[in-house]
């Protein structure tokens, strides 16, 4: 994981490499680092646990100045949160330094091979990288660009990198180079920078070099030179991205969860828009999408976390909708533990970044098995979208809260239109969604209720369950990830009927379970599910929809076509989450252990 920039040519460096890292804390925040060329001391290096703010203000009264530098934000993966593995890395004569997104696989090897006697201060794999580009151009007397490639041509094929380097022998320049973990080189008149994430450095340039696999850039504030992995010199032209700065921005909102909550309904109907045209047809999704997903006897879903729930609710679009069997798969088990295939398959890759390292390993496996591959991301230009057959966009705008809310609701919808698109559903589901869009607004602005809610049935306890049947399954293991991935209260998702195998036993006095209840073919048997759990001394609250409501309900949702009924049920839950999380005086957008791109598998 972990998030990179690098800057040169820019009057004064750090206050945009330390922007440039709070836009990217989203891909880890154990710690922060920073090197800026300049000083008589041959640049200055700064690094820190925590947050970017605590970098941000171990820079201050520090009077940095220097127009190249290099930033990290880390998600540790080798050697614990400590200032010692904290990026950027620096060799041993204080010549090179080095910050590295990815993993290096073989990396002890590598010091035991080449390091023997060389101390090293930290327990990264990215300290043995730099010590290594230090020991060839020393050794062996190469230049900068030869010890860096020799040192990437160490590297195990398993490994995963993005790289920054520097020399403070040629302060200006920037050496960067990438294979599975993404990097982008920003061009502009008044500099150039290298960056993980476009949305980082949006403040300094909209247009982008897309540097691929095994390639290496050397860049200095008037040009960039690509070489492919041979060495060869090689052009490429940069791509202009249209989106505004401030759109990466909370605006008035005290967190970027709370805002991407809101920004669902205009989600919503920008994808309507996107994907019908006035008289409700479809546009924008390439026949040989359609005809690729026709001719498939079997649908293969693979995502990760969140975006895998949004995987088992569109199971049922594609399954009623096209009439073609559907499974839905964890990345990180689909790659080590491939099921027998049917003789058909097609895939359908969801991801918000487009990045996951596991949903990666699972798309390379099958572009060599020759299956044919849609990605549907958030991220546009991510790795999944290109190394797929097809691409969707979910159009969701940049999603920064660790905890994915707009996403998920992005790729039901897409699932939906998608599977409309390739079947025969009678639906009018244009105008479907624009009602369900609707009713997530007067949702949402039903704030304080959930608040009571979250307060009211929530403080004090330590777990939690999400249950319902059918499509209100799907969404309670969804809801189960937000309440506990950012309350850290223990909760599970469950599907209602399962509990009295085993689970019940759980059940105590005052166990909050929250029931959805939206479906009305298993309305009754899980009206009776809360009955049994409430007869144990659970504390019910149900949320369900109009036609099925009961007095007693804690809240009742607006009603649309059953099938969305999901798009409408997470809004609570993840407002219940939200509201927990500040009634435990919590960060809601930045959980412990977390990170927003899973870039490690
Ligand atoms: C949870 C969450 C994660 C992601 C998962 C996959 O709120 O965001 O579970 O859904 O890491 O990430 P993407 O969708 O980027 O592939």
């Amino acid at each position: 994981m972990c998030g990179i920039v690098g800057a040169t040519g820019l009057n004064q460096v750090l206050p945009s490499l330390l922007r440039g890292l709070e836009k990217l804390e989203y891909r880890g925040y154990d710690s922060a680092g920073v090197y800026v060329n300049g000083g008589d001391a041959g640049g200055f290096l700064v690094r820190e646990k925590g947050r970017v703010s605590m970098l941000e203000a171990a820079t201050k009264n520090k009077n940095i100045t220097g127009t190249a530098g290099i930033a990290h934000t880390r998600w540790a993966t080798h050697g614990g949160v400590s200032v010692e593995n904290a990026h950027p890395h620096m060799s041993e004569d204080g010549r090179f330094f080095l910050v590295h997104n990815g993993v290096i696989e073989n990396y002890e090897e590598l010091r035991e091979t080449y390091l023997q006697g060389v101390k090293l201060h930290s327990q990264t794999d990215t300290e043995v990288a730099v010590q290594l580009i230090d020991k060839f151009s020393r050794e062996n007397n190469m230049s900068t660009f030869d010890a860096f490639r020799q040192m990437i041509s160490l590297l195990d094929d398993n490994s995963a990198y993005g790289f920054l380097l520097m020399d403070n022998e040629t302060p200006d320049l920037l050496y960067a180079a990438k294979k599975k973990s993404p990097l982008l080189i920003g061009v502009s008149e008044q500099g150039n920078v290298v960056t993980s994430d476009a949305a980082a450095m949006l403040d300094v340039t909209k247009d982008f070099i897309e540097l691929m696999d095994g390639e290496v850039a050397v860049i200095d504030k008037e040009k960039v030179s690509l070489f492919d992995a041979q060495g060869n010199q090689i052009t490429r032209d940069s791509f202009h991205l249209d989106i505004d700065a401030s759109e990466t921005d909370k605006g008035i909102y005290p967190y970027y969860m709370l805002k991407e909550i809101d920004e669902q309904v205009v989600v919503a109907h920008t994808l309507a828009q996107y994907y019908f045209d006035e008289a409700g047809q479809i546009r924008n999704i390439d026949d040989k999408i359609i005809e690729a997903i026709k001719a498939a006897d079997r649908l293969y879903i693979v995502a990760a976390g969140t975006s895998y729930h949004a995987g088992l609710v569109g199971k049922r679009y594609f399954e009623q909708w096209t009439g073609i069997p559907t499974e839905v798969h964890i990345s990180s088990e689909f790659a080590y533990d491939q099921p027998l295939l049917s003789q058909h398959p097609f895939f359908i890759f969801l991801s918000q970044s487009g990045e996951t390292a596991d949903s990666r390993e699972v798309l390379d496996n099958i572009v060599k098995q020759g299956f044919p591959s849609l990605t549907v991301a958030n991220v546009m230009n991510s790795t999944l979208t290109r190394e797929a057959d097809f691409a969707l966009p979910l159009l969701a705008g940049p999603e920064i809260a660790v905890a994915s809310t707009k996403a998920y609701t992005a790729q039901i919808i897409v699932e939906a239109i998608l599977a409309h698109a390739a079947g025969n559903s009678h639906v009018d589901l244009k105008n479907e969604l624009a009602k369900a869009a609707v009713e997530m607004q007067v949702i949402i602005d039903q704030k304080a209720a959930f608040k009571t809610i979250a307060e009211e049935a929530l403080r004090g306890h330590q777990s939690a369950f999400y249950i319902g049947r059918g499509l209100d399954a799907a969404v309670a293991v969804e809801a189960a990830l937000k309440l506990k991935e950012i309350s850290y209260i223990q909760t599970e998702g469950f599907a209602a009927g399962e509990l009295k195998h085993g689970t019940i036993s759980l059940i105590e006095e005052g166990t909050p379970v929250f029931a959805l209840l939206t479906q009305s073919k298993t309305a009754g048997l899980v009206r009776g599910e809360i009955a049994q759990v409430a007869a144990r001394g659970a504390n019910t609250v149900i949320i369900s929809g109009k036609s099925l409501a009961k007095k007693n309900d804690a809240f009742v949702l607006p009603d649309v076509n059953e099938l969305l009924m999901p798009l409408l049920t997470v809004i609570p839950a993840q407002l219940i989450a939200y509201y927990a999380t500040l009634d435990r005086n919590l960060d809601v957008d930045r959980p412990r252990n977390l990170a927003k791109s899973v870039t490690v598998q």
